[in-house]
């Protein structure tokens, strides 16, 4: 027979299990949410990291253009490089959001040079007025960011062409073809792509550019940013002689409109991740300032470059035959056939 003592033991014993019984699901829980929350509060500080533009230049007497500066990435920039002196034009396709944007910079920074352009570049002919129109009012350009950017289900341009591809890739290789001679003349000058991530790990096929086998937002998207990549690279084989630098930006994961339109539940769910994990415009915007206004990177023409630091790409972005045939069959898609080979220029 057991002593009372001992009996007393197992009877706390029981009790001590009971409440640990009670207790253990509550504790697990919470050591899960704890765990969760603080991997989510990691994620969202490695997703927000961003370098400030380590260059204080100025821009005083530049004359900068920036496509889609209306709003995300675009208008940051826009104001940044207003506050450092350029007189900046902001290239968008809506009159009044860039009107009211251009006011509103010139109030923030008490810039009396910043100027709204009607753009479309979903449209050749829109392209070609914007060009018209500029080189009648302005007689200078330094630096081209070709900035906007649709993503979102298939649709055409006003020329028929897969809009992706056509607004972010080609539409900006057509605007900066056009103004080519204009950036010549400025030299040296600047052409910024602003590509993203996606762009380093996606193939480019140019056998089916209307998307008809299988379209998939991301893809499309992804597409048109490698273009913008190859094409980075393509105009520094072609014009650095004429002291014309071009750089690519990948401005890392930013909290903009860019996913506005995503249609459907996973729209939502990639909105939402965007609001809380994602980068702020003025922050994502960095490493386009430093490409824009950096004297250090002269020498790194037809690179790319994130949280202004340059980064690698592979062999695959700078094959020249690819790129030769990515340039030649823009040239023919904007009417451009007559165009007279680089090698024979
Ligand atoms: N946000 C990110 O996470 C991220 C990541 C990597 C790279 N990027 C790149 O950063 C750049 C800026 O994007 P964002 O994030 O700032 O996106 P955003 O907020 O959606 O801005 C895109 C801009 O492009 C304009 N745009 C769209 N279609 C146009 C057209 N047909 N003609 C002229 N302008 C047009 C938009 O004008 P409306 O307002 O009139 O539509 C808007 O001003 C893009 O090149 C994007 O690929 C963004």
């Amino acid at each position: 027979m057991a002593s009372p003592g001992v009996t007393q033991m197992e009877e706390q014993l029981e009790q001590v299990e009971d409440v640990v019984e009670d207790v253990f699901p509550a504790l697990v829980g919470t050591v899960v949410i704890s765990a969760l929350l603080l991997v989510m509060f990691v994620v969202r500080v490695y997703c927000r990291w961003a370098v400030p533009c380590p260059s204080n230049n100025r821009l005083d007497g530049k004359t900068v253009v920036i496509t889609g500066s209306n709003t995300g990435l675009g208008k940051a920039t826009a104001l940044e490089l207003a506050r450092r002196g350029a007189r900046v034009i902001l290239a968008c396709r809506d009159d009044k959001k860039g009107d009211a944007v251009a006011r509103n910079i010139k109030k923030k920074t008490k810039s009396s040079t910043v100027y709204s352009m009607r753009l479309d570049l979903a449209s050749l002919n829109s392209i070609r007025q914007f060009v018209e129109y500029f080189n009648e009012k302005e007689s200078h350009l330094h630096i081209l960011i070709n900035n906007a950017a649709y993503m979102g289900p298939k649709q055409t341009t006003e020329d028929g062409i897969e809009r992706n591809f056509g607004v972010n890739y080609l539409g900006h290789f057509y605007l900066t073809y056009l103004l080519m001679d204009k950036l010549k003349r400025c030299a040296p000058c600047r052409v910024i792509n602003v590509v993203s991530d996606s762009s380093l790990t996606t193939k480019l096929d140019l056998d089916d550019l209307p998307l008809s086998k299988r379209y998939d937002i991301y893809n499309a998207y992804s597409r048109s940013k490698v273009a913008q990549l190859i094409h980075t690279v393509e105009m520094h084989r072609r014009f650095f002689r004429d002291v014309v630098l071009s750089f690519a930006v990948n401005p890392g994961a930013a909290n903009t409109d860019l996913l506005r339109n995503w249609p459907g539940f996973y729209g939502n769910v990639l909105r939402m991740i965007s609001r809380f994990f994602f980068k702020i415009p003025d922050d994502a915007c960095q490493t386009i300032v430093y490409c824009a206004v950096a004297d250090k990177i002269k020498h790194d023409s037809g690179r790319m470059f994130q949280n202004c630091t340059r980064v690698n790409y592979k062999d695959y972005i700078r094959d020249k035959d690819r790129a030769e045939k990515l340039w030649n069959i823009s040239l023919h898609l904007c009417g451009l056939d007559k165009e007279i080979p680089a090698s024979q220029e």
